[in-house]
């Protein structure tokens, strides 16, 4: 279903985030028929460009980053003529008047904010004094969002100066994630799961977000942020908390966002001691951390393992266990739910107090499956073997499969339909702060390096370490 008539602003219309999934992202939805022909994205930078050279940056864009089965040159001439630019200061006059003339009355208005966060307040103060955004137009912003409690406070500060919490979407792009909205569905339309979601039956729960790349090219920013804030602070603490949050009334975007907030007020505070840092080291052919980032002392952590508790009625007594680094042997991210053991093992199997597992996996292969215990397939009596029922979506969905958008086609697509539940509130990334910051300080003054550990790998040692000791192992991870 097509969405309403938009006039986008892409602010920092030039940069990395813009033509790696923005642009490529708005073509998608335009050939899927559901941005319509006469809406207009407006790339907004410094750079002195004409439309006809946007256009051709779009178009190599769209070129480099999209597949050619995802692309075709016809659909991408008629997306060109929805693109214009304008040169525009966002600390300055120059360019304003520009933009005005180009965004449209009566359509959606919306501003992605793809810059520095130090320009926030500027860019607001500027709509504001041209009269371009209004009570109705809506404002993205991008993570990082601040690098500590404070800053992401004066951030929302700024924000709130100009604009309601309302015309606020502040993007986490695995909130866009096809299988981690299924999470949700899975939850809360099927009556198999919810009633086992406990402490009582659950044994504990792993989420492992793993990557293969380094961080080469981003040094720079990276070597500043860590995974704590990188990754930790912001995705595992969404995923964390779709899992752990309670019903809401509806899928409605307070109400979602309510239910994540209680989580995060419920996490129990963690000390440097209580998580494994890492940083990847140099293997055969493959540079160091310390190598990419330039900085040959670098404390910085591409890795972290930790065991998270949500001190509530539903888990006490479940622990979360999360992992995700750099330079990992997979590139691979999966959510899996142990359960208890039945009470009694009737066959006399050897018993762990670990059970049936439901895997749901992000990233590769988008699927779900459940890991259940049958009988051994013969003669030999009663032995037990775990098999999974086996949901891939590529499989169960045939072709629609490959239409999914992906994670920045959809949270763009939901700013234009006004539609926030799967954006973070002002107050949730304050908590997610609030809970992170002690633990950033604790291991920045402890003055511990982070433990090497080799490219393609699964982390430190100490990361098996961390399940071992308590009679638990991550799954394996193919
Ligand atoms: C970004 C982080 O937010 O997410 C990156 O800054 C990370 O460091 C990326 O690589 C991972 O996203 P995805 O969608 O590739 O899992």
């Amino acid at each position: 279903i097509p969405v309403d008539v938009f006039d986008l602003v892409i602010f920092g219309g030039t940069g990395d985030l813009a033509r790696r999934k923005i642009l490529p992202g708005l073509y998608r939805r335009f050939r899927a028929g559901q941005m319509p022909r006469d809406a207009r994205i407006i790339g907004a930078a410094r750079s002195e460009l004409d439309d006809a050279g946007y256009r051709a940056l779009v178009a190599e864009a769209v070129r480099e980053h999209l597949e050619p089965e995802k692309r075709d040159e016809e659909s991408l001439a008629a997306f060109l003529e929805t693109v214009h630019y304008v040169t525009v200061d966002a600390r300055g006059d120059a360019g304003w008047k520009e933009l005005c003339a180009l965004i449209r009355e009566g359509t959606v208005h919306a501003f992605y904010f793809s810059v520095a966060p130090s320009l926030f307040g500027d860019l607001a103060e500027r709509l504001r004094a041209h009269r371009l955004a209004d009570g109705k137009a809506r404002i993205v912003v991008e993570k990082p969002f601040g690098h500590d409690l404070e800053s992401a406070r004066e951030l929302n500060r700024t924000l709130a100066r100009h604009f309601d919490e309302s015309q606020i979407y502040r993007i986490d792009h695995y909130l866009g994630k096809e299988t981690v909205q299924n999470l949700m569905a899975v939850r809360f339309s099927n009556i198999l799961f919810e009633p086992l979601w406990n402490a009582q039956y659950v044994d504990h729960i792993q989420i492992t977000v793993a990557e293969t790349v380094g961080v080469a090219g981003r040094g720079e920013y990276y070597d500043k942020a860590g995974a704590l804030r990188d990754m930790v602070q912001n995705h595992m603490m969404q995923l964390l908390c779709l899992i752990a949050m309670e019903p809401p009334y509806r899928f409605d975007p307070d109400a979602v966002r309510d239910e994540k907030l209680k989580v995060i007020r419920a996490l129990k505070p963690l000390t440097a001691r209580d998580i494994v840092r890492g940083q990847y080291d140099a293997g055969p052919g493959i540079p160091s951390y310390r190598e990419d980032v330039g900085n040959p002392d670098s404390f910085t952590e591409t890795f972290v393992a930790m065991k998270v508790e949500v001190s509530n009625w539903r888990w006490e007594g479940t622990p979360f266990y999360i992992r995700t680094g750099k330079r990992l042997k997979a590139r691979a991210s999966e959510i899996a739910v142990v359960f208890r053991e039945p009470p009694h093992a009737i066959f006399g199997q050897p018993r762990d107090g670990q059970g049936n597992v439901l895997v749901i996996r992000l990233q590769p292969n988008e699927g779900i499956n459940l890991w259940v215990r049958i009988k051994e397939p013969g003669p030999g009596g009663m032995r037990l073997v775990e098999v999974p029922l086996d949901m891939s979506f590529a499989e169960a969905l045939g072709p629609a499969a490959a239409e999914v958008p992906e994670a920045y086609e959809r949270l763009i697509m939901d700013v234009i339909r006004g539609n926030q539940t799967l954006f973070m509130r002002g107050d949730e990334v304050e908590a997610a702060w609030a809970w992170i910051d002690p633990l950033i300080a604790d291991c920045e003054s402890c003055g511990e390096p982070p433990i090497l550990y080799e490219p393609g790998s699964w982390g430190p040692e100490e990361s098996a370490m961390l399940m071992h000791r308590e009679g638990r192992r991550w799954r394996e991870i193919r």
